[in-house]
């Protein structure tokens, strides 16, 4: 089984590298949960599994059918709807939209006037995006028309400029940026609603977690970052998203096999203190621990864990009699914390990350794996 949410940190690759060395088991314990792909892998009869993050946790509750998941089943196929319709809602202004393009390429227009008409335009076929502007799904519509018309008119000053410089766009890329100027201004406008929305909109748990949902699933390489205010200002992942199936992972997530494995586990928000000292767990568990990297690049939801915090894990580890494999980053303070400690065995291997994010392409990373059995 595949894990039903994008998370940084994944490890589906990772499991080739330890499945051999999981022991037999009769139940599954993780407490840095995340994705869960090696929990989706193992596909345990009985498991805990716990994370800090708040909203990761009320999504996996809600599919386990702890709370209302009808209301988050319509909530989130009203995202994959609308998400659908977005070819079917550009085709009603698209050919006014290249019109409008091409006389402010020859300068027939300008900038001021374009979004003028923009404006205008999209205004007065706003009853025709059914569904789209309804107050029900995008609780504050004008925003949502404001950052889809800010979108596309900061995407076609973009092209004019590239064009300008480069030569024509090939045929039919005009046509696959607007479509991502429409998709960015949607994503942009949820992600608004996913910062404010505690404090501006009365929306319903339900609501709230599947626009996190939407929004995680098609930001820029699932990436956490936040601003100074705390913020989350990741951009919609582009292009190569436009086409993404959302239809059928959501599909999956409601899926019998999805509800029968979440039937059987436990599922916390804690901290992994809390779960790695439970009196509960005996030397038939199995615990698999993928903690933050020692690197200020894993802020998981504004949360830092620091180098406390990895010692704080380390001194847990140290006396547990439970077997464990942890996967970590090997820096020189992780591996300092493992090395050379009594019944703690250590192992290695090379991963390379295909992240495009500035400066950190395709780097080879060594992985860690510490166990005691
Ligand atoms: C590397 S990710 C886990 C990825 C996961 N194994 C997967 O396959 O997707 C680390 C996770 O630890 C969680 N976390 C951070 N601090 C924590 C804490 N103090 N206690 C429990 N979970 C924490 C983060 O929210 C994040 O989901």
């Amino acid at each position: 089984m595949q894990p039903l949410i994008k998370w940084p940190g994944g490890k589906s690759k990772e499991y080739e590298q330890i499945k051999n060395l999981i022991p037999k088991h009769s139940r599954y314990i993780e407490p840095f949960f995340g994705g869960g792909a090696i929990f989706f892998k193992l596909q345990p009869k009985k498991a805990i599994v716990n994370d800090i993050c708040e909203e990761l946790i009320e999504f996996y509750r809600f599919i386990q059918g702890k709370k209302n998941k009808i209301e988050f089943k319509n909530c989130l196929y009203d995202y994959v709807d609308n998400w659908e319709k977005i070819p079917k809602y550009i085709n009603i202004f698209e050919n006014e939209i290249i019109k409008l393009y091409n006389d402010y390429k020859c300068d027939k227009k300008n900038e001021k006037e374009v979004k003028k008409i923009i404006t205008e335009k999209l205004k007065s076929k706003e009853n025709q995006f059914n569904g789209l502007f309804f107050e029900k799904f995008a609780l504050d519509p004008n925003n949502l028309l404001q950052e889809i018309i800010k979108n596309l008119i900061s995407k076609i000053t973009k092209i004019k400029k590239i064009e300008l410089e480069r030569g024509l766009l090939p045929d039919g890329d005009l046509h696959k940026n607007i479509e991502t100027a429409f998709r960015s201004g949607f994503y942009m406008h949820f992600r608004n609603i996913m910062n404010k929305n505690t404090s501006k909109y009365k929306i319903s748990l339900a609501k709230k977690i599947s626009n996190y949902y939407f929004i995680r699933e098609f930001c820029y390489a699932s990436m956490f970052r936040f601003n100074a205010k705390g913020d989350f200002n990741i951009p919609y992942g582009g292009i190569a998203y436009n086409n993404k199936d959302f239809r059928s992972k959501v599909d999956y997530i409601f899926s019998d096999e999805v509800e029968k494995i979440l039937k059987k586990t436990e599922i916390l928000n804690t901290d992994f203190e809390t779960i790695l000292n439970r009196k509960d767990l005996t030397k038939k568990d199995f615990i698999f621990l993928d903690p933050p990297y020692d690197t200020d690049f894993s802020n998981y939801e504004k949360k830092s864990f620091d180098k406390k915090d990895q010692e704080r894990l380390a001194k847990c580890l140290y006396k547990i009699k439970i077997p464990f494999i942890l996967i970590i980053k090997k820096t020189p303070f992780i591996y300092n914390l493992y090395k050379n400690k009594k019944g703690i065995n250590l192992t290695s291997f090379e991963k390379t990350y295909l992240y495009n994010v500035k400066g950190r392409n395709n780097r080879n990373v060594e992985h860690l794996v510490v166990y005691n059995f």
